[in-house]
Parts: C-alpha cells; sequence; structure tokens
C-alpha cells in the first residue's frame, strides 16, 4: 500500500455569517476558535478559545468583511527554536474521534502566500498546503478519523523543509464518534483521511445539527436528474449514521438506464479507501416501492442485486483500491421498472498509522515532564512520533511499536526529581542525565534490563545508591560522581564484572561497610569502626599496575574526610590503598 499521504479535502466553510438563534445541545468533544479570545457561535456550534489547551503560539486577528468570527483569528508560531507547537486535548481513550484542522491564511502576517507546514495528530503526519485554497480565497480544513489511543490527544503543527514563515492555524474540531461508524475499520493500524462526502442532487451543504457528528456533506449536482424522497428514513438504523436530510435527494436514471456518477470529481492516487454509498427508495412506501441494481465502481462490481427499499440502505467496502478518475456505475436489474438510485457518498483514504510510541512508555514520558522543572520546549505530543521530530533527548526504536531507548540531557539545564515511574521505560539502554539539577533519590530502575549506561553525575541526588543497580544484567557504565550520594555501594555492583562505576568525587557519604570487607582482610576492626569514602572503584581486572598508580595519585589532596580510602578491586580481590585517619595500608 503506498503511504504516500494526498490530502485533502479542500473546502470552503461559508465566509458569511448564518445567523442562528436556536440553542442545540452541542455534540460532546472540542470545538476551539484558535488565537480567539472569547465563546463565538457559528452554525449553532459554540467554539472556546484555545487558550487551555496550548502553552506556545501568538494570536493574531484577520481583518476582512464579512469572514465569519471562527476564521477571524489564527494562533501563530513564530518561534524558531521549538521543533513542534502542540495542542493536548484530555480524551477519552478507546473512542472515536472525528478531527478537523481548519485553516484561514488571510495575511495575517502581511504575507501574500500561505506558509507550508506539517501538521501531526498522535504521531501521524500530513503535509499542511493551503495554497491552492486560499488563491480561490478559500478556507481549508483537513479531516481524519481515529481512535484516541492515549489519554491525551495531541494536535501538533511543525515547520519541515518548505516552511518559510509561521505556521499557523484558524480552528480545531475534535467530536466524539458512536462506535458504530464506519467500525469495520482496524482503528489500531489505520486512521481515515476524509477526502469526499457528497449529498447527490442537494444544493445545500448539510451539517450540524442535522448531522450530529458536523460531518459536512456537499452537495453534488451533474447532468443526473434527481428525485426528491417521499419518506424519512431513520439515521440510526445505518452504522454510519449519515444524517436524514442527505437522502432527501437522489440522482437517478430512467427506466432501464445505467446510472453513472462520476464521484469524486478530482484523480485519485493509487491506493486504498473506505467507500460508503447511501441509498433510499424514493417512493412512496408500498409493497412495490423498491428497486434493484448492480454498483460497481469503475466497472469493478462493488455490491451485485442491491435491492433499495424505502427504508434505505449503505453498501461499503472498507479497503476498495482505487487510482485516477472514479466513477459509480449503477445498472438495473432487466425489466426494473424504475432506473438506479443513490443519495451520498463517503470517501476516505486509509491512512496507516506512523507506528505508536508504547502507551506505557508515553505516559512515563508525561511523568517525566511533569516532575522535571526546565525541561526542553518541545517535550509536547508524541515523544517518538515522528521519527524525525521526536523531543529533545529521546531517541527510540523503530517499527510498529515504537519505544524509547535512550534518554540523554546531559547539561540540559533541567531540575527537579526522577519519578519512580521511569522505572517502567524498560527498553531503556541509555540513561544520561549528568550536569543538571536533579534533586531527590535514585529511584529503583531494577526493572530496566535493558540498561547498559547510567549517568547521574554532577546533579544533587540524595539518598542510597540502589542494590537492584548491580542485578541489571547489561549494566556496564554507572557515574554518580558529585552529588549527595549516602550509604554504601551496593556489594551486587561492586562485584559485578566489567562495570566502569564512578562515585567520586563528591557523595562523601558513601561508604563501603564494614561487614563487607570482614572476610576480607585481617584489619576489620579498623574499617568497620572509620567512615571509609570509596573513591574509585575498577572492577575489569584489565587495569594494569600502572594505571592503578595514576589514578591513586588522581585523588584529591583536597577531600577532607574522617577516613579515606581507595579501593581497587579486581574482581573478587579488594587492594585498600589507603586510609587518612591512620595511613594503613591493607592488602588481601
Ligand atoms: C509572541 O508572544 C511572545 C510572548 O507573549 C512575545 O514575547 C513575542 O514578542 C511575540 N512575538 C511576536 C512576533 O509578536
Ligand atoms: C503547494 O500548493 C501549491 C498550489 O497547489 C503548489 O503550487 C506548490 O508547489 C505546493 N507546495 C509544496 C511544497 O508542495
Ligand atoms: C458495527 O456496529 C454495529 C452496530 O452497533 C454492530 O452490529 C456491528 O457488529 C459492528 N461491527 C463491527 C465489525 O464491529
Ligand atoms: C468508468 O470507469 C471505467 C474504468 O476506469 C471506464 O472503463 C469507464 O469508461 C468509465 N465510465 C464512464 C461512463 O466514464
Ligand atoms: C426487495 O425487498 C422488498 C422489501 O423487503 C421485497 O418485497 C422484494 O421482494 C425484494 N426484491 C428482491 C428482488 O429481492
Ligand atoms: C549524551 O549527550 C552527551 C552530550 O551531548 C554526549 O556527549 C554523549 O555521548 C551522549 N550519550 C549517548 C549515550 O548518546
Amino acid at each position: 500500500m503506498s503511504t504516500s499521504i494526498f490530502l485533502l479535502w479542500l473546502v470552503t466553510i461559508p465566509l458569511t455569517i448564518h445567523a442562528t438563534t436556536i440553542k442545540v445541545d452541542q455534540p460532546k468533544g472540542f470545538l476551539l476558535d484558535c488565537g480567539g479570545s472569547e465563546k463565538i457561535e457559528q452554525d449553532s456550534l459554540i467554539y472556546a478559545p484555545d487558550d487551555n489547551y496550548i502553552k506556545t503560539g501568538n494570536k493574531s486577528e484577520i481583518k476582512q468583511d464579512g469572514l465569519v468570527p471562527l476564521l477571524s483569528s489564527v494562533r501563530y508560531f513564530p518561534d524558531d527554536v521549538e521543533e513542534k507547537f502542540c495542542y493536548h486535548l484530555p480524551v477519552n481513550k478507546g473512542r472515536k474521534m472525528l478531527i478537523k484542522t481548519i485553516y484561514y491564511y488571510g495575511g495575517f502576517d502581511g504575507g501574500k502566500e500561505p506558509p507550508i507546514f506539517d501538521q501531526i495528530i498522535d504521531g501521524t503526519k500530513w503535509n499542511i498546503n493551503t495554497s491552492a485554497d486560499y488563491a480561490e480565497g478559500l478556507s481549508s480544513y483537513y479531516e481524519v478519523v481515529m481512535v484516541a489511543h492515549y489519554k491525551v490527544l495531541s494536535i501538533c503543527l511543525a515547520k519541515n523543509e518548505h516552511t518559510t514563515s509561521d505556521p499557523f492555524i484558524s480552528a480545531i474540531e475534535m467530536l466524539y464518534l458512536d462506535d458504530s461508524l464506519y467500525n469495520s475499520t482496524d482503528f489500531g493500524k489505520y486512521a481515515l483521511v476524509t477526502l469526499a462526502r457528497h449529498s447527490f442532487g442537494s444544493h445545500d451543504t448539510i451539517i450540524f445539527p442535522d448531522d450530529k457528528f458536523n460531518r459536512h456533506w456537499y452537495p453534488f449536482l451533474d447532468e443526473n436528474p434527481v428525485v426528491t424522497s417521499h419518506t424519512p428514513v431513520t439515521p440510526s438504523t445505518f452504522w454510519n449514521m449519515p444524517p436524514e436530510k442527505v437522502f432527501e435527494n437522489s440522482v437517478t436514471a430512467s427506466r432501464g438506464k445505467t446510472l453513472v456518477v462520476n464521484w469524486p470529481s478530482f484523480p485519485l492516487p493509487k491506493t486504498y479507501y473506505y467507500l460508503a454509498l447511501y441509498f433510499q427508495e424514493n417512493r412512496t412506501p408500498s409493497p412495490f416501492s423498491w428497486r434493484v441494481f448492480d454498483v460497481l465502481i469503475n466497472g469493478a462490481k462493488f455490491f451485485s442485486n442491491l435491492n433499495v427499499t424505502t427504508s434505505g440502505v449503505t453498501v461499503y467496502s472498507t479497503t476498495w483500491p482505487l487510482e485516477g478518475e472514479t466513477n459509480i456505475t449503477l445498472i438495473p436489474e432487466i425489466n426494473s421498472p424504475v432506473g438506479p438510485v443513490v443519495a451520498a457518498g463517503e470517501l476516505f483514504q486509509l491512512l496507516p498509522l506512523a507506528g505508536r510510541t508504547l502507551t506505557r512508555d508515553v505516559a512515563v514520558m508525561d511523568d517525566l515532564r511533569k516532575s522535571f522543572n526546565k525541561k526542553p520546549q518541545d517535550w509536547h505530543g508524541d515523544p517518538c512520533l515522528p521519527k524525525d521530530k521526536s523531543w529533545t533527548g529521546v531517541t527510540c526504536s523503530s517499527g510498529t511499536n515504537t519505544r524509547i531507548i535512550s534518554l540523554n540531557l546531559t547539561n540540559a539545564g533541567i531540575a527537579g526529581s526522577l519519578p519512580p515511574s521511569i522505572s517502567k521505560l524498560t527498553a531503556l539502554s541509555h540513561l544520561w542525565l549528568g550536569s543538571n539539577e536533579l534533586t531527590g533519590q535514585i529511584p529503583d530502575l531494577s526493572s530496566l534490563i535493558n540498561l547498559e549506561t547510567l549517568h547521574l553525575e554532577n546533579n544533587q541526588l540524595q539518598g542510597s545508591i540502589p542494590e537492584s543497580l548491580g542485578h541489571l544484567p547489561k549494566l556496564r557504565e554507572v557515574f554518580l560522581q558529585n552529588n549527595h550520594l549516602k550509604g554504601s555501594i551496593p556489594e551486587s555492583l561492586r562485584n559485578k564484572n566489567s562495570i566502569n562505576l564512578k562515585v567520586s568525587p563528591g557523595n562523601e557519604g558513601i561508604s563501603v561497610a564494614a561487614p563487607e570487607l570482614l572476610d576480607r582482610g585481617d584489619h576489620c576492626e579498623a574499617l568497620r569502626t572509620d567512615s571509609i569514602l570509596v573513591a574509585s572503584i575498577f572492577a575489569n581486572g584489565k587495569q594494569s599496575p600502572e594505571t592503578r598508580k595514576q589514578t591513586i595519585g588522581r585523588i584529591p589532596e583536597t577531600i577532607t574526610v574522617l577516613a579515606l580510602a581507595f579501593l581497587i578491586s579486581l574482581s573478587t580481590e579488594f587492594l585498600i590503598v589507603s586510609t587518612t585517619s591512620g595511613t594503613r595500608t591493607l592488602q588481601k
């Protein structure tokens, strides 16, 4: 399947106000007027300002006579440092959503051409190019049906190589869809991108409240005759819940004739589509009010002997290959007293999701984001996706189930503490948070079974070194120097083969517990009472005597503690070179 993202269903939102006085129940979800400053009403829907859902960006007004309020303001992103700019909407995980992003440039920045940029919804990226619409004086919108895979929906804008001015957005709609809508689609793997939704033979665009999800059904008129329905349908009997109004008109062909509708009216890129067609027998109900015909798409059989009655019927395919110009051909049954009819159609491009970051990793990163002060500016949205826009310091695996494999915020100016949930990043190989202002304890990291290197040096961490570190099978490098750690170096860690462990300088409170040395030498009595600072331990057994001497020579002379021991562990053998309290030399 081609993964090229073609887009869009470029359409207009009427630029003039449609005054309504009827108060209708608002659909569930979010209706945001980006860059707006107060609630506005348009087409019976109430849009709120977007301030509560985004922390970045600037607002701008578009001064253009007669422009609907929804398009009269934009939020734009002049920042040159950040990678992406994200809205965060709290959503019900598992629910199906219809998401619309609406763009109307309006020359808000004094320019002539709208900028080109990317839109990223939960990690899936679209290219936003509204130039053609804008040139025609139209707004553009991008619509997608997807399931909420996280508790927070992120809708981000990002600059790309074509971006020459500031990305902007006019409005966002996120409305929950009932479960039955488009439900045969595998929403774990795909999103549906709306390409066309038309009410055949209609003169008006059908929107909310006629469509309770505010799907826009555009009029589609061709040379085919139009018929009007004599009985209403019950939308709830259709899984996709088309509004009753789309059945009011249908296009038809005269008796015995084949009906051809060239729809949609633009060529399609070669890929797979979700295609649904809606039909109703328009005549007054009677025992004879039904008609039978075959449905073909570009000459290929889509449905045979479809029996259309006054209750209406839909036929759909969740994965139909299409390319180029498309036609719907309806061939009546021989001797049928009436021609075929079709009332409406919906066409979506099946968009493979860009994989997903493991939900648990996302949740942990969210914890980290909350517990770090002064975190990187771009720590918003999916930490890994899209691939070229992962969070600063975050490296992720490729493949469909994306995991975080490295977190490197060395000298990134972060403050705060490490939440215990960091131990859930079980794919992590490298955790480098050295030279920051981290406080608090080192949490239990025993689940980080893939951890190879741990750098927490040059922070203000307190407490003890977790014993469990010594049991991490792949751990080969641990840098903890220059913190305020206390207690003993866990034996598990000291005895670990081939580990490069650094706990000094700093960490004046670290001692080697005497009992651990009891069976190692004659001088255990002295050691038990002394407070011993372990400056460095080498356990790779490969250090040459020269290296040892050099390392010994590097012990800072300024360290003033009760006792100082320089301990060299060669596999199991301990060589304690000196202690300041007694300047003893202990050897085993
Ligand atoms: C955008 O807003 C920020 C913060 O309010 C302000 O410092 C900055 O000057 C604004 N940028 C522009 C281009 O107006
Ligand atoms: C954006 O769309 C315009 C008009 O269709 C087109 O001329 C231009 O090449 C597009 N730009 C990019 C970067 O795709
Ligand atoms: C879709 O929804 C309808 C109505 O709720 C239900 O009967 C049907 O089994 C669902 N189909 C799938 C594939 O989930
Ligand atoms: C419909 O599409 C098929 C396949 O592309 C083509 O052969 C046929 O001529 C088309 N029919 C009309 C009336 O355009
Ligand atoms: C079409 O459906 C109607 C109503 O259910 C029925 O009376 C009629 O026999 C059906 N026609 C065919 C050809 O199945
Ligand atoms: C982490 O970042 C530092 C500084 O940018 C760099 O020197 C180091 O090699 C990085 N570590 C890893 C494991 O990528």
